[in-house]
């Protein structure tokens, strides 16, 4: 019997992205693809390290992992992701029962490394570059959805936050040629798939060494020439996350009028409302530079979702810099908004800052900008109670199996009821309930 592989996938998107193409590259080197732990020969986790709880868990998930086989002595466990390449070495002291560290840059070896440990060798390292022959090939079957399917566009990031581990754990950006995300975009379509997410940390400063594929598309900057060439494969949606400030071109939105199939919805992350603040935050950007792009956004022709991400009490935040954070968050009034506290990243330039706000005070402005996004948030979901959304059907909702639930263009989440027959189909919705976070309506 083939050796069989769990993959368990924490963090981000690009994540995803990685264990199915980890998963795609097992298969072809003749391993299983497994569900669950207990039926694994290797298990692999694919962590994230973007804020400290999410490092912790995957020590506690190490242990749990081998406890849930005390009768399976050679499990393989291995640690991929960004906790592998940040740590290293030192995953191997913190959980002696570690078999294999794997980078975010070795996915295509994984293979190999796991060989290696099968064979015998106790502590299998790479940390290594990605190669030139690399593969971003993904098999339809190692998808997260057989309706919805990732398409990296580019990867790392060179933007340096001072908060921000990323540019360490995923290295410099690198761009994706275009024809290749044109071609696999339409390799997904002829399968069927209903909508596209472009994803990367920065995908909007997209930049490709050859612009090969992008021939007789125009727009302001390579990633607005790449969504008017994703745009006319005639893909039904397309979406693409996350987008930074600074690179923010406002053709950007031009791309978006001009073409339906670019879904109308956009997640522009400000982390902050405070000039002081994000000149230590180092983000290239100012309140105003934010507000010039979201006024684009909001003045646009179709009606925008907008969705941002907020770091509370970085160090040094004083309550007037929380203030400007409140009074943006009024202005911007947010479909959605991702508020995180402030954590200490170790080998970036904010852990050296002195972090002189309390954990209770951070708890406080926490609870009080999801208050305010709140009601921002309450007054659009309701807005929504008697219009129709074009949803794409998902899956059964796990609350009741004569719902279904999936996403809107505008990226909301939206149930209905429905039978299976209808999943993986594009419907057309009537909202009739607003609920936090999510919308209930009825099939047109
Ligand atoms: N502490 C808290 N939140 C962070 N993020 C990134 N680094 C940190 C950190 N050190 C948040 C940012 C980013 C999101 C993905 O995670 O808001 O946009
Ligand atoms: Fe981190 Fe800033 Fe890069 Fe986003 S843009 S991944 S916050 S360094």
């Amino acid at each position: 019997m083939k050796p069989r592989v769990y993959i368990e996938t924490f963090g981000c998107q690009m994540n995803v992205a990685d264990s199915e193409r980890a998963a795609t590259g097992l298969r072809a080197s003749g391993y299983d693809l497994c569900q669950s732990i207990d039926e694994a020969d290797v298990v692999l986790l694919n962590t994230c390290s973007v804020r400290e709880k999410a490092e912790r868990k995957v020590y506690t998930r190490i242990g749990e992992v081998r406890a849930a086989r005390p009768d399976k002595r050679d499990l393989l466990v291995g640690v991929m992701g960004c906790v592998a390449q940040l740590e290293g070495e030192a995953v191997f002291e913190h959980a002696s029962s570690v078999n294999m560290v794997i980078g975010t840059r070795a996915t295509d070896r994984i293979p190999v490394l796991i060989e290696r440990a099968r064979e015998g060798e106790r502590r299998v390292l790479d940390l290594g570059e990605r190669g030139e022959q690399d593969s971003w090939d993904v098999s339809p079957v190692e998808r997260h959805s057989p309706h919805v399917a990732f398409i990296p566009i580019i990867e790392g990031c060179n933007k340096f936050c001072s908060f921000c581990i990323v540019p360490y754990s995923r290295g410099r950006e690198k761009s994706r040629p275009a024809s290749e995300i044109v071609a696999e975009t339409r390799r997904l379509q002829a399968l069927g798939y209903k909508e596209i997410h472009l994803i990367g940390q920065n995908v909007n400063s997209y930049r490709p060494r050859v612009e090969d594929g992008l021939e007789g598309f125009t727009g302001a900057t390579p990633f607005c020439r790449l969504l008017r060439a994703v745009a006319a494969t005639g893909l039904p949606r397309i979406k693409f996350t996350t987008s930074f400030p600074r690179d923010f071109h406002p053709d950007i939105v031009t791309a978006l009028e001009e073409n339906p199939n670019l879904c109308d919805w956009v997640h522009l992350p400000v982390q902050s409302g405070s000039d002081r603040i994000l000149k230590l935050m180092r983000r290239g950007h100012k309140r105003s530079d934010y507000l010039e792009r979201i006024q684009r956004i909001k003045n646009s022709s179709r009606r925008l979702a907008l969705t941002s991400d907020i770091i509370v009490g970085f160090p040094g935040e004083t309550d007037e810099d929380f203030h400007e954070t409140v009074t943006l968050v009024q202005e911007c009034e947010y479909d959605s908004l991702y508020i995180f506290k402030y954590s200490k990243r170790a080998g970036t330039p904010a852990a050296e800052f002195h972090d002189n706000v309390p954990e209770t005070e951070k708890t406080a402005r926490f609870l009080e900008l999801e208050k305010v996004h709140r009601a921002a948030q309450e007054k659009i979901y309701r807005s929504y109670v008697g219009r129709k959304l074009s949803v794409l059907a998902e899956r059964q909702s796990s609350r009741s199996e004569s719902d279904l639930t999936g996403h809107s263009t505008c990226h909301k989440v939206v149930n209905f009821k429905g039978d299976n027959s209808l999943e993986g189909e594009i419907v057309d919705v009537v909202v009739t309930e607003a609920k936090t976070n999510s919308l209930y309506g009825s099939l047109v």
